[in-house]
């Protein structure tokens, strides 16, 4: 969580924000060298030369680009190659540190803001061969795997022990470990169990100049120095690569329901947040918020004909527990709370099948506005909770004042929105270009003057580089450099992404 400042005034506006060419130019990629044959023939020696893509536009275009709707944050690799083990990745990064030769991993390609982007092209390196559960720990209730295990893979292997792995990023049917714990992703039940970084206790990394170290391990405490696991959590591939999580798992829950909220408007749902969380006793394993054009986008998508269109409107709101009376007792307080908050009517859905239903269009939101619309942008800004209201209120304003829709839904519990800016079809692409920024700007510096922050989950990637600085002083960015350029002196991995350089550029000044 990012605090107010005291130690800086606020910086004016920052630039425009990137098309890749201006990631490009703060990352300084003139500096790194070409990929040569020689070194392509060097990759081949470590990982076997049917492990690595060369030469064929069309199949490394898909690592051109993640989840981002706007593919001006696109730019090709030179190559990508596909190791198999750790000693491998190890060989790898000593090979381009020798050669000044920018990496940067990439999980499942679901991440939301440029993160696994190659701005200066370079190695993409490829975690999809490095898909093994490795140990499943009954005794001390942790499984170990490789990061490119897809997250969904986890909760059937542990589900018969009565065990479950809490993090459920919404794109959890493709999403790789690896990428979770490197954006420390959210999702859907952060309110109760918190994000993936809660459970990750242990990780075996390759650090940026290619050493193999491993941090903590099936440990339910540990302050043997720095919080090295934690500061690696969240790097979103600048800081290491990681070949191994141990996390730990939780008691299934034994029942669980889901409840279906309708209200007149997005004001009164988002209203009900707050009394929800802080008013009844209860705490909830998701409040989710959709406003009207979200759902309705996300059903249309799937063609899901559940008749909730006259709502304004909804939450979805999940209590889990340790029994069926018990999460009775709670779902009927929450239910209480939001008739209480001017709710139409509240449906509860308590079969697996109906659940299912209901998280499926909430989870399908992104996707389809992605399909409706790829002038947009998605954002990801938290503020604290009581503040969400002035915050989907400011929202609303900011999209009249430029006449345009910000539809938003997201993680409210958590405080935390995706905002959606779209383009208003009747402007060109040159205006909608010079008018994003400005939007954005009004959206960030609503939500920094609310006590909040840039990213909750999708993390800063190049997209959110240029906004850094309205949200962290420049004392507070220089630690983050400084932590750079200790770990990775020749800037090798993931280059352009999450700290912006210093007014001296990057090392530190
Ligand atoms: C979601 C993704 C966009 O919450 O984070 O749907
Ligand atoms: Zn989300």
């Amino acid at each position: 969580m990012t605090h107010a400042k005291t130690d800086a005034p606020k910086p004016p506006a920052p630039p425009v924000p990137p098309p890749t060419a201006i990631a490009r130019d703060q990352a300084g990629c003139g500096s790194y060298r070409p990929l040569t044959p020689a070194i392509l023939d060097a990759l081949r020696a470590i990982v076997g030369p049917a492990h690595v893509i060369a030469g064929d536009p069309e199949k490394l275009e898909a690592y051109s680009h993640d989840e981002v709707a706007e593919r001006e944050y696109a730019h090709m690799p030179d190559c990508a190659v596909r190791p198999g083990s750790a000693a491998e990745i190890a060989a790898i990064l000593k090979l381009a540190n020798r050669e000044r030769v920018p990496v940067t991993p990439r999980g499942a390609g679901s991440g939301l803001s440029g993160g696994a982007v190659p701005v200066c092209g370079g190695i993409v390196l490829l975690s999809d061969r490095l898909n093994k559960v490795l140990e499943f720990d009954r005794d001390n209730l942790t499984i170990t795997v490789e990061p490119g295990l897809v997250t969904n893979e986890i909760n059937p292997l542990v589900r018969e022990a009565g065990l479950f792995f809490a993090g459920y990023p919404m794109s959890l049917e493709s999403c790789y470990v690896g990428g979770n714990v490197a954006e420390n992703a959210g999702g859907g039940k952060a309110v109760k169990y918190g994000v993936t970084g809660r459970y990750v206790t242990g990780l075996e990394v390759v650090t940026p100049t290619g050493e193999i170290v491993t941090l903590g391990g099936k440990l339910s405490k540990d302050v043997t120095g720095y919080n090295l696991i934690q500061l690696m959590v969240g790097s979103e591939g600048t800081l290491g690569i990681f070949t191994k999580v141990t996390l730990k798992l939780m008691p299934l829950p034994k029942a669980s329901v889901d409840l279906l909220v309708l209200f007149p408007s997005p004001e009164t749902a988002i209203a009900a947040v707050p009394r929800i969380i802080a008013g009844g006793g209860v705490i909830p394993t998701a409040v989710e918020f959709m406003d009207r054009t979200s759902f309705t986008a996300s059903c249309e998508y799937l063609n899901e004909t559940l008749d909730y269109r006259q709502a304004g409107a909804m939450l979805l709101i999940t209590v889990d527990g340790t029994s069926a009376r018990e999460v009775e007792a709670a779902y009927e307080a929450v239910g209480e709370q939001c008739l209480k908050a001017g709710a139409i009517e509240v449906f509860v859905a308590d079969n697996h099948t109906t659940s299912e239903r209901v998280w499926k269009i909430r989870r399908n939101v992104a996707e389809a506005f992605k399909v409706r619309s790829p002038r947009q942008s998605l954002e990801d800004i938290v503020v604290p909770i009581a503040a969400i209201p002035a915050m989907v209120g400011g929202l609303l304003e900011i999209a009249r004042r430029w006449d345009i829709e910000i539809p938003c839904y997201g993680h409210a519990g958590d405080g935390n929105l995706h905002a959606t800016p779209v383009m208003n079809p009747a402007w060109t692409e040159g205006e909608w270009h010079d008018k994003l920024p400005r939007i954005l700007e009004d959206i960030f510096r609503l939500t920094a003057s609310l006590g909040g922050t840039l990213t909750g989950e999708h993390g800063i990637g190049h997209k959110r580089l240029p906004w850094m600085g309205l949200f962290c002083s420049p004392a507070h960015l220089a630690m983050m450099r400084a932590i750079k350029v200790a770990l990775d002196p020749n800037l090798i991995l993931n280059p352009g992404k999450v700290v912006p350089p210093g007014p001296a550029g990057f090392p530190v000044e």
